[in-house]
């Protein structure tokens, strides 16, 4: 608006658009500020440690769950991450590739069998310790901030076989430990912590690849049971952080999820009704509890009500006692911001049988076993790592900010290469970032939503679990 003072009358159009202008009631952004860069917002890339360290048994380190899997499962996975982009050697090259970027953030995260090679906080691994206060302190040489994930899917092994992964309660308490050493160890130099990367995909991704690679048995109906203790797992760390780091610390810690944004197919509200169901039921599952104490309604009743169905002596979806639905809200939700990880949307329709959720390869793949519960949603199309989605940030953010009323992190949005542009990408991954550091930007201040950081996913080539090395 302040610009606009010195506008000159040309003609008479221009005095009309003008006269349009400042007739806008001044708490309405205009064009040229909704793009504008929130104070403060910090933009940067990620890389986790089993996708990108390599090195996987130097220095003291033990082999994680998914060293296991991949190097174990080579009928699914051709390529493996025992050496992947050599992260752990050269990082120092990687980050300051970073900052002639001229990024601001970056997202990492620490690896779990790194630090206890035994999964058991009295053994730490003091050259890991050392190994990732250098990073650390590298990160904050080149200019940026770090967002450190304490755990990206890659716990030790050593843990899954004494537990059976994630199912098991003991697992919150091992995590809980783990936790505890890094904020000792780490903690005064690090503002952002996110506990558990997206536990709703490692719980659909992890535990059933296990299962069909014979590591380990595999039960199709322990999905929520799996989610539902990486959520108390991060609601346990969320208040010891405030209970004994916050005071000095000063951090803020928060919720991760994986979301694939649904959109209706038409503006027939049927559809909406079913965009509904879906971001309620694979989001609202795995974020509500941190901020409502408990889950969704809808996933409540529906869940139970399929259970019941299908014959189980209890609902799939475990409930919280009340003594955890405390630790979970305690006046106050148990997150300081939502981080999302983001790459496309789903177009979805309402439809009258209950169990016809569409053929779409992705959904079927990557949403199982929520994709089951979605009752009446039919998925048509999206869902892909290589889609550029010019809606997904705005329906995101509205989607998360109306639910959660929490600052917004992004965490990974990436585009995946599958079509091979190699360097030459300006119109496919250049032209997918343009539009989602803008859509977000855009949204963020058209509706006063607080966002905090992007992160693209990734700095470097890293391992991709199902794709290898390739896109
Ligand atoms: C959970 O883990 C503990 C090890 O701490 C183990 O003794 C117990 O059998 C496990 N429970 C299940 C159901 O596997
Ligand atoms: C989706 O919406 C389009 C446009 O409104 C419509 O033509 C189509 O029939 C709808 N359903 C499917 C399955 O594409
Ligand atoms: C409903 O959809 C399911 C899954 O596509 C299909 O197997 C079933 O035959 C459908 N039922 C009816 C009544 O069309």
């Amino acid at each position: 608006m302040k610009s606009l003072a010195g506008v000159v009358c040309f003609s008479i159009i221009t005095c009309v658009s003008w006269a349009f202008v400042v007739s806008v009631p001044a708490n309405v952004p205009q064009d040229a500020d909704l793009n504008k860069l929130p104070k403060g917002f910090l933009i940067g890339a990620g890389v986790s440690a089993t996708q990108a360290e390599g090195s996987w048994k130097e220095d003291g380190k033990a082999e994680s769950v998914i060293d296991h899997l991949v190097q174990n499962y080579r009928s699914m996975y051709a390529e493996t991450n025992e050496v992947s982009a050599e992260h752990y050697k050269y990082y120092k090259e990687d980050l300051a590739l970073a900052k002639e970027l001229g990024l601001t953030s970056h997202r990492f995260s620490i690896s779990w069998s790194r630090i206890f090679p035994t999964g058991e906080k009295s053994n730490p691994n003091p050259k890991a310790v050392t190994f990732y206060k250098d990073y650390i302190q590298a990160i904050k040489d080149n200019g940026m901030k770090p967002f450190v994930t304490m755990y990206h899917f890659d716990h030790p092994f050593s843990l899954e076989k004494e537990t059976g992964g994630w199912t098991n309660t003991t697992m919150v308490e091992k995590f809980v430990e783990y936790a505890e050493f890094l904020f000792e160890q780490f903690g005064n130099e690090v503002e952002y912590w996110s506990p558990i990367n997206e536990g709703n995909m490692y719980c659909i991704y992890v535990p059933p690849e296990l299962g069909a690679s014979g590591i380990e048995h595999y039960d199709p109906n322990s999905f929520y049971q799996c989610l539902h203790n990486t959520i108390l797992a991060h609601a346990r760390v969320y208040r010891l952080y405030r209970e004994k780091f916050y005071a000095k610390q000063n951090g803020k810690v928060g919720i991760s999820v994986l979301m694939w944004p649904a959109t209706p197919n038409s503006s027939d509200y049927k559809d909406t009704v079913a965009a509904d169901i879906f971001n309620e039921l694979f989001s609202g599952t795995a974020v509500d509890p941190v901020v409502h104490g408990d889950y969704p309604p809808l996933s409540r009743y529906v869940i139970d009500k399929r259970s019941s169905e299908q014959g189980l002596k209890s609902s799939r979806l475990p409930h919280f006692t009340e003594e955890e639905k405390a630790l979970l809200v305690n006046g106050g939700p148990s997150s300081d911001f939502v981080a999302l990880n983001l790459y496309s949307g789903y177009k979805v329709e309402y439809v009258a049988n209950v169990s016809d959720h569409g053929n779409n390869l992705m959904a079927n793949m990557l949403l199982q076993p929520v994709l089951s519960d979605m009752e009446h949603v039919k998925v048509l199309s999206g869902g892909t790592f290589d889609l550029l989605d010019k809606d997904l940030m705005r329906t995101a953010l509205l989607w998360s900010y109306n639910r959660y009323h929490l600052p917004i992190i992004i965490t990974e949005n990436g585009y995946g290469d599958r079509k091979g542009h190699g360097i030459h990408d300006y119109e496919s991954r250049a032209e997918y970032h343009r539009a989602n550091i803008g859509g977000l930007v855009r949204t963020s201040n058209e509706f006063n939503i607080p966002i905090i950081s992007y992160h693209a996913w990734s700095l470097i080539d890293v391992f991709e679990f199902s794709s290898g090395y390739e896109g």
